[in-house]
């Protein structure tokens, strides 16, 4: 385009001095010169078109490759803070990182760009090439100082930006806005804020400044080159050796050129950035955890025996604290067990070790003779049907919270309704105006929240929808009103006859229900044995039986 503006003003500038005029070819021309702006509009509206579309691509897949990854990571893995930081600095790459294809592939079309106006340059003056190289050069020096700067600032505080991300949620949103307002949080949670994000600010304003500064600089002396460049083609212009189109043309080029150039490295920059972002991506990617034991060992189909604790004592990761040691019991098929003892005394503990969310540090789990992680993890924790203290609310329809418990049988309504049935959550059901497609929660649209006790409900038809050859109930029912409670409980007991079960509850009512009970104390189990030789034994089951019955007499 800027080749054929120069043939036109060269042809307009003949034609004036010509006495008869012939405009044909100036004609021609411009034609030609709108082709090509037309042309050139629609290849950069496919490139945009391109880009947006990819982009959009981009987000898609690495949202649900971070989604997949995060649900292979074991769980004391999840629990460590360096995972959040990986986590954090991956999922930026869902967003914003959309670039780097677009910018590599603008990288190229620049270098053609370039060359082609480099060879319309030397080919008038060489002279111009040393100006641009001047002109350039403090560009470069300002890049290559500044590259990687900003990068390992933001990495550095992914810890704090997390944060930051955690308060904005502490004081904005629907869950914690309760007791933000009755505590009076929201003054105290914004000024944490505040001087958190204060802090980050002065930081990368401080770096925003110096680039800014030596940017500035730096383009005062490109500009100079510029204008060096500017004076020669007029001096050559005005003495002759120049036309008025190559004047256009020389000068037009030399500052593409110089843009071009600068954004070519600014851009290298950026790519090489936007790199080291991704690098942390696949760094996410590439954790390798330890797989569970394929194959191995097959599950029986049937409990034979039951489950052993050998000698087991645990350590979270990262505490020097035995939470359990020196635990020796079994749970034996077709027993229904119940664990109590007072809050911390490990009892949430011991089943996630029986779940393999966690190995033993010391000891070992058998089942049926065979130690736990010689199975199949995968297949192994498909035998339980787990309703945990802290179950999730998922903010998806009531069908899909109960479907949760065997997620490929979401289309048997029979088998949703019959788990529903079983624990009470069809009252739940009948109550709603949308029935089993009502939306839950507050967040969506017509979402309806539930009660604590009517979402325990659901929570319970999730674990009667599993077919699974264990349940483990950790308190499902410290929110249900004494008949529902009751009512569930001899439901239970009936419904899962012959299965094996462990039940965790605080109220004693539940627990006598049990074949038999174990009391833990401080890590350690206390007493076991059957309500009977429990309230015989006269220890701390019985002290605690008792006082909790007296409170009702
Ligand atoms: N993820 C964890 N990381 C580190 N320590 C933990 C973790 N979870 C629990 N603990 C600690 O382990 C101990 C036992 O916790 P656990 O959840 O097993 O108690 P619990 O008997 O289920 O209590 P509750 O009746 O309150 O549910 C507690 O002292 C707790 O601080
Ligand atoms: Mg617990």
């Amino acid at each position: 385009m800027l080749w054929v503006g120069k043939l036109i003003i060269d042809e307009v500038v003949l034609q004036i001095g010509a006495d008869v005029k012939d405009l044909d070819r100036l004609w021609v021309l411009v034609a030609a010169e709108f082709l090509l702006a037309v042309l050139s509009d629609l290849l950069n509206r496919g490139i945009n078109l391109i880009d947006a579309l990819l982009g959009d691509q981009y987000s898609i897949d690495t949202s649900v490759r971070i989604i997949k990854k995060t649900s292979e990571v074991n769980l004391d893995e999840l629990e460590d803070s360096e995972f959040y930081d990986k986590l954090e600095r991956a999922r930026q790459q869902t967003t914003g990182r959309v670039g780097l294809m677009s910018n590599i592939l603008t990288q190229a079309e620049d270098i053609i760009v370039i060359v082609s106006l480099l060879i319309g340059v030397v080919a008038f003056e060489p002279w111009l090439i040393i100006l641009l190289v001047v002109s350039i050069i403090p560009t470069m020096i300002n890049e290559v100082k500044f590259s990687g700067t900003s990068y390992s600032l933001a990495r550095s505080w992914t810890q704090e930006r997390r944060e930051l991300d955690y308060l904005r949620y502490a004081g904005a949103s629907d869950v914690t806005a309760k007791e933000v307002k009755l505590f009076g949080l929201s003054e105290y949670i914004a000024d944490r804020f505040k001087g958190l994000s204060q802090r980050y600010y002065a930081q990368s304003k401080q770096l925003a400044k110096q680039r800014a500064g030596w940017g500035s600089f730096f383009n005062v002396i490109g500009t100079s080159a510029y204008y060096a460049a500017y004076v020669l083609i007029i001096f050559r212009t005005v003495v002759g050796i120049f036309s008025l189109g190559d004047l256009t043309f020389l000068a037009g080029s030399f500052n593409r050129l110089r843009q071009k150039l600068q954004g070519f490295f600014t851009r290298f920059t950026i790519i090489t950035e936007t790199a080291l972002y991704l690098q942390d991506y696949f760094d996410f990617l590439d954790l390798s955890y330890h797989k569970p034991t394929a194959g191995g060992q097959p599950l029986p189909k049937v409990i034979k025996d039951g489950f052993e604790f050998i000698n087991v004592g645990f350590k979270y990761p990262k505490s020097e604290r035995w939470v359990v040691r020196n635990i020796n019991f079994k749970l034996k098929a077709g027993e229904k067990l119940a664990f109590v003892g007072e809050n911390g005394a490990g009892k949430t503990t011991l089943i996630k070790l029986l779940l393999q969310f966690y190995e033993p540090t010391e000891g070992e789990i058998r089942l049926d003779g065979v130690p736990i992680q010689q199975y199949d993890r995968t297949a192994y924790q498909k035998y339980f049907g787990v309703i945990f203290q802290d179950f999730v609310k998922f903010e998806l329809t009531l069908r899909e919270n109960i479907a949760m418990g065997e997620i490929t049988e979401i289309e048997d309504q029979e088998r949703i309704e019959g788990a529903a049935s079983k624990s009470l959550a069809d009252q739940v059901v009948s109550e709603l105006p949308f029935g089993y497609d009502q939306q839950l929660g507050k967040r969506f649209k017509q979402g309806k929240d539930l009660s604590g006790g009517q979402w325990q409900k659901i929570a319970i038809a999730r674990a009667y929808m599993k077919d699974a050859e264990v349940l483990i109930l950790d308190e499902p029912t410290s929110a249900l009103d004494a008949r529902a409670e009751t009512e569930a409980f001899d439901r239970f007991i009936k419904l899962t006859a012959g299965k094996t079960a462990v039940i965790i509850s605080h109220r004693f009512s539940t627990v006598r229900i049990a074949d038999r009970i174990m009391v833990l104390k401080d890590g350690a189990v206390l007493e076991i044995g059957t309500h009977e030789e429990l309230m015989e034994n006269n220890q701390l089951y019985s002290e605690l039986f008792n006082l909790q019955a007296a409170g009702y007499k």
